[in-house]
Parts: structure tokens; sequence; C-alpha cells
């Protein structure tokens, strides 16, 4: 019977004959999106329907009227909107925007597009201090970068070479240059913290860091060799929340002299080894596509002849919404029953919210029909009038998942789409197809 109406809904889309449809949202950009100010901004929302659904915007919740701003034009025939922002205050077209596509059986909405402008702020003048060592301490440069949209990426220069990173010096995931030891030749006069900014291409550098080692002491064999300590992260343990779905990164920083060496463990379980991978001297443990399962407590150890540090990082694993089943498009024969189902899961446990033709369910005009059950919509019974798109929206502090789905309630009469008259060249002693497509709603039964 499914398999009937998949066919039946594929030659809908070659049949020209009017069946109403609501609205379905076919693209929108994404719920975060990132603008360059010499670029143009294009908020995409297409839908498709029957009719052809029309489209409007809110921007911060209310009406966004697009026909009164010069700078804003919706492409036609579809919700795009392009916002030409040459020679603008771009920020003033930082919000949250929200598509909705709208015709005589309903209307569907599109997720909360949050636009902001890139920004790439200039580092605060500074002066650094010329820093001055003994040999063998541990030492730690700041970068401390301005706040970027996107973030910036970050790397060490001196005197336009890429400063060579290995086991005794390393750049930390906040940018910071740590060294478990300093070397004679870690003298310069110019350490350069460097930031390239994503969008907008541009490269700042923070004022150059001199570093010297304490003359006194410079043809010195290096003393003070010591048990290794953690410079990154602090203390005994420490804690890191991460996202299923996502990349963890561990890192573990130690000093000490020698150099200590860093290996690592979890602690009453396996590391994952098809998805993990070590970085930076093993000073960084990489977990992708982090699960529940990866929860639990991973400890560093540090190693150099004079003895073992430890560290704990406990790991906690939070989920934003995700789908079991998303809710599915309906369609109905006056008299029948349809359920839309919303099924997600996340950590904390999603909140479910419906929505029909964008205005909550609670507050949208009655139908009698329709029983709403936590993350299920009963309809029972429906008549034609029971036409419109829900949506449903789960979310939890890390997220939301929203989705339309169309219930479409037809009373069409039935009809042969295969044209009569057709010839079949058929081939004696083998099976002969003859084909005879339909369409109807209920749908039809077919006789020879
Ligand atoms: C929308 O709200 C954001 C955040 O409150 C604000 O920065 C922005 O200026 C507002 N946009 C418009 C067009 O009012
Ligand atoms: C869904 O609900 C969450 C939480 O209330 C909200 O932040 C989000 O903007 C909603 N999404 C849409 C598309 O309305
Ligand atoms: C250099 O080392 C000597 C001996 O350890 C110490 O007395 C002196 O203060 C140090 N000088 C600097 C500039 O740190
Ligand atoms: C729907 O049910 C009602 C009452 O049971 C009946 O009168 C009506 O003919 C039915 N309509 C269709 C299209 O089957």
């Amino acid at each position: 019977m499914f398999t009937l109406w998949c066919l039946c809904l594929s030659c809908v889309s070659i049949h020209p004959s009017a069946v109403p449809q609501p609205p379905t949202i076919t693209l929108q950009s994404p719920k975060d999106y990132i603008f360059d100010p010499r670029e143009n901004i294009v908020i995409h929302c297409e839908a498709k329907g029957k009719p052809n659904p029309s489209f409007s915007w809110t921007r911060n919740g209310t009406h966004f009227d697009v026909e009164k701003d010069s700078k804003v034009l919706m492409r036609p025939g579809s919700g795009t909107l392009v916002i030409d922002i040459s020679g603008e205050r771009a920020d003033a077209y930082e919000g949250t925007y929200q598509c909705t596509a709208h015709n005589d059986h309903g209307t569907a909405v599109s997720n909360n597009i949050i636009i902001r402008q890139s920004r790439s702020p200039l580092w605060s003048k500074e002066r650094n201090e010329a820093i001055t060592v003994q040999m063998g301490v541990s030492l730690v440069l700041q970068c401390r970068p301005p706040a970027g949209l996107p973030p910036p990426v970050i790397f060490w220069m001196d005197n336009s070479k890429m400063l060579p990173l290995d086991q005794r010096v390393s750049q930390a995931l906040n940018g910071d240059l740590y060294f478990s030891n300093v070397l004679p030749e870690d003298t310069r006069s110019d350490y350069i913290c460097y930031a390239r900014f994503p969008h907008t291409q541009t490269i700042q550098q923070k004022q150059p860091i001199s570093v010297t080692l304490n003359a006194s002491q410079r043809n010195h064999k290096p003393e003070g060799e010591r048990r290794p300590g953690f410079m990154m992260p602090l203390g005994a343990t420490s804690s890191k929340m991460v996202l299923r779905g996502e990349t963890l990164e561990l890192e573990c920083i130690a000093e000490g002299l020698p150099t200590p060496a860093i290996s690592w463990k979890k602690d009453g379980g396996e590391l994952p080894n098809s998805r993990m991978s070590l970085r930076d001297f093993k000073k960084m443990l990489k977990i992708s596509d982090v699960n529940e399962a990866d929860a639990g407590d991973y400890r560093c150890t540090a190693t150099n002849n004079l003895g073992t540090a430890h560290h704990i990082i406990k790991v906690v694993v939070k989920a934003a919404p995700f789908w079991v089943s998303a809710p599915r498009n309906l369609i109905l024969a006056p008299n029948e029953t349809g359920i839309l189902t919303c099924r997600v899961n996340g950590e904390p446990k999603p909140k479910i919210s419906w929505f029909v033709n964008g205005i909550p369910i609670e507050n949208a005009p009655e139908d009698h029909s329709r029983k709403v059950e936590g993350d299920t919509v009963i309809l029972s019974n429906v008549q034609t009038g029971s036409s419109a798109v829900y949506q449903c929206n789960a979310s939890n502090e890390f997220g939301y998942l929203m989705a339309n789905a169309f219930v479409n309630v037809l009373a069409e009469e039935p009809r042969v789409l295969t044209p009569s008259n057709q010839v079949y060249q058929v081939i004696t002693n083998n099976p002969a197809l003859l084909h005879c497509a339909s369409f109807g709603s209920p749908i039809p039964t077919i006789t020879w």
C-alpha cells in the first residue's frame, strides 16, 4: 500500500493537473551565518507547493518589510533575500531571521537564522617586557589574540620563519607558547604570535616578545633537573564537556628537565582506537565523532627519568537534540487517520513544542480531529479543512531541531494517468507488462 502511494505521488509531479499541496521548504541557510562585510548577504529560503507559495520574513521576531528597504531584494519565485551592504553599516542587518512560505493550504517556517558580521578586531597596543630566564626553567609566552568572529587561527613565528614545535615546545589550544624547559637556542628577540582571521583573510600580529637567557648561566650546563609537573591543565584534575558527534580535544603539557614524555589512558576503559589520534608529540589526544560511551576519566601521564606526574581530565558528554525519526508528510483521504511523530533524543532530554502553520498549537484554530500527546500528533477522521503544515521544535540548552511536515487531506476523483491506446511490442513466450498508473484520494482500486 505504501509503495503504491509513492508511485502515485511521483505521478503527480509529472502530471501538471493542480493537485493542491501545502508548502515544503526545500532550501534554507544554516542556523548560524557569519557574513563578510565586503560581500552581499544572501539568506536562502526556497519552497514548493501547489499553488506556488508566497514568502515573508521576520527579523528579531517582528515582520521584516522587505519592500520598504531598497538595499534588500527578494529573488523572484523564491524567498531568498539578497542584501547589498556596500556602503552601508552592515551591522544594521545583524539579527535573527525567519522565513515563512505560505499558500492556501498551510504555512511552513524555516529555522531561526542568526546573521552576524565577521569580526577581526585589532590587537590592543601593548609593550612586552623583555623576558630573562634561567636556563632549564619552564616558560609560557602568552598570545591572547583579540576575540574574532569566527575565532582566528594562531601560529608563532620568529623572523618570518615558522617556529619549530617539538616535544619540548608546544602551542596550546589557547594559542600560548609553552616551553617545558628553556635551552640556549630559545634566545630570540622576536617571538611573534600571529592571528589569521579566516573570513576576512587578514593576519594580525602581536608585538614581538624577546627572550634572553640569564647571561651568568649561558655557558653552564643546565641545572635543576626535576621531575615532571603539569603546566596545562593545572592541578590534579580538570573537566571537559563535549557534545555528541563533535571532536574531543584533550591536551596535557608538562614541564620538567629532561623534557617529559606524555602518555594517555582511560581509567576503567579502553581508548577508542579507530576514532582516536595523538597529535603534537602526544600532548594532544583527539577523539572524533564522540558518543556517550566516551565520557569518563582520561589520565595523562608525564614521565622523565626523575619521576612521573598524573593529571585526570573528567570528560562529560552532552548532546544537542538529534533525530530518532522526524515527522513525515501525510496524504490522507477524508475520514482517514494519520499520525505525526517527532522523535528526538539529547542530553539533557529535549523539550518538544508543536506549531500549526507557524502558530503555537495551543493558539492555533481549533481542529477537532487533532490530539497532541507529547511527541505525537494524532489526526483522526480528518476533513479537507484539516490540511496544514505542522512544525515540531525539539530543543535543549545545546540547540534545537525543527521539522515541518504537512498534512494534506485530498478528495480527488480517480484518474488513469497512463495514456490510452498504448501499443506494446511483446515477445512470444515472455511475460508482457501492461501499465496502468492512476491517481486518486482515497487510493483507487484498479480493475481490468
Ligand atoms: C536584532 O537583535 C540583535 C540582538 O539583540 C541586535 O544586535 C540587532 O541590532 C537587532 N537587529 C535589528 C535589525 O533590529
Ligand atoms: C525552537 O525552540 C528553541 C527554544 O525555545 C528556540 O531557541 C528556537 O529559536 C526555536 N526554533 C525555531 C525555529 O523557532
Ligand atoms: C641571573 O642568575 C643569577 C644567579 O642565579 C641571579 O642572581 C640573577 O638575579 C639572575 N639575573 C637575572 C636578570 O635574572
Ligand atoms: C466520512 O464519514 C462520514 C460519517 O461517518 C460519512 O457520512 C461520509 O460519507 C464519509 N465521507 C467520505 C468521503 O467517505
